[in-house]
């Protein structure tokens, strides 16, 4: 009786510790999280924090795939290329993208889009961060990284005019086009005194209107004129710099998730450090034609 007692007692002890042990293994990726939360500050270790599992994080782990908002309409930023026969989206936005799901250790899809549709579909959870050549703006609700960039705007007007049009002045009261929902709207209005503002949601299509002569210029960022003016003999980049104070490109998302956009700056202090960044613009103005 007491022998069988004593071997009710061992296989209990197993049980219990088989039950202890699985309940433990189901908990291992939280107690990480929780050990990572205690990691002194500045602690340097390959692997990134657990801290920085934010739930959309996790969401997008558990996904395996992080989506982009983009508007591809805008060389080097992003715009499309035939690579071996096949549309792509490529540009210096699309390498940062690629780095940040690569960190996330997922695949990066791509939705391309009208630029003013952008933070529509970040706040509507369609996209999970947004790189577009876009500018932190109060006005714009959503979370920002650190600026990854900063240039300069540009105008372009039509080869023909490119003795007409010299200063800003030369524009006073000319139709000026700038991207719809752009801070070039609010730029051009006031840097160009009575102005008739035509706002439209491609690139593209202020540029032909250029061509067509139906508006006298278009406001961009200058690296998106120069790489349009050097690609078509009928555009002329006009020798003014218009600079936006508060310009410069950044990551976006969806506003409170700022574990998303501590991760996106890490990688960003990356690329940085490495010379990434500079090495991206470089590539990708060499690949628009
Ligand atoms: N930087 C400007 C803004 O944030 C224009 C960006 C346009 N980007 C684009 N991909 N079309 O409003």
């Amino acid at each position: 009786m007491k022998k069988f007692s004593r071997i009710m007692a061992i296989i209990s002890f197993i049980l219990v510790m088989a039950l202890l042990f699985t309940a433990c293994g189901k908990k291992v990726s939280t107690d990480v999280e929780e050990n990572g939360d205690q990691l002194p500050v500045g602690t340097d270790i390959n692997e990134p924090p657990a801290d920085d599992e934010s739930p959309k994080i996790k969401e997008i782990k558990q996904a395996g795939k992080i989506v982009l908002g983009t508007s591809a309409d805008y060389p080097p930023y992003e715009f499309h290329k035939e690579i071996d026969g096949k549309d792509t989206i490529v540009g210096f936005d699309i390498e940062i993208a690629k780095a940040i799901a690569k960190d996330l250790g997922v695949e990066l899809e791509i939705k391309d889009m009208d630029f003013d549709g952008l933070l529509l579909a970040l706040n509507a959870g369609k996209v999970d961060f947004v790189i577009a050549g876009m500018t932190p703006d109060p006005e714009r609700d959503v979370e920002f990284s650190k600026i990854y960039y900063n240039a300069l705007q540009g105008l372009l007007v039509h080869a023909d005019n490119k003795d007409v049009y010299k200063t800003i002045d030369d524009l006073t009261g000319k139709r000026i086009g700038a991207q719809k929902g752009a801070i070039q709207e609010k730029l051009a209005k006031k840097e160009i005194k009575d102005l008739k503002l035509k706002a439209l949601n491609k690139i593209p299509d202020l540029v032909l209107e250029v061509k067509h002569k139906k508006i006298d210029a278009v406001l961009m960022e200058m690296p998106v004129a120069e790489a349009y003016a050097a690609n078509n003999d009928d555009l002329f980049l006009m020798p003014v710099e218009l600079i936006d104070e508060e310009g410069g490109s950044a990551v976006a998302a969806k506003r409170g998730e700022k574990g998303l956009i501590d991760f996106a700056n890490k990688t960003l202090d990356r690329l940085e450090k490495e010379g990434s960044i500079e090495k991206f613009v470089i590539e990708a103005v060499e690949m628009v034609e």
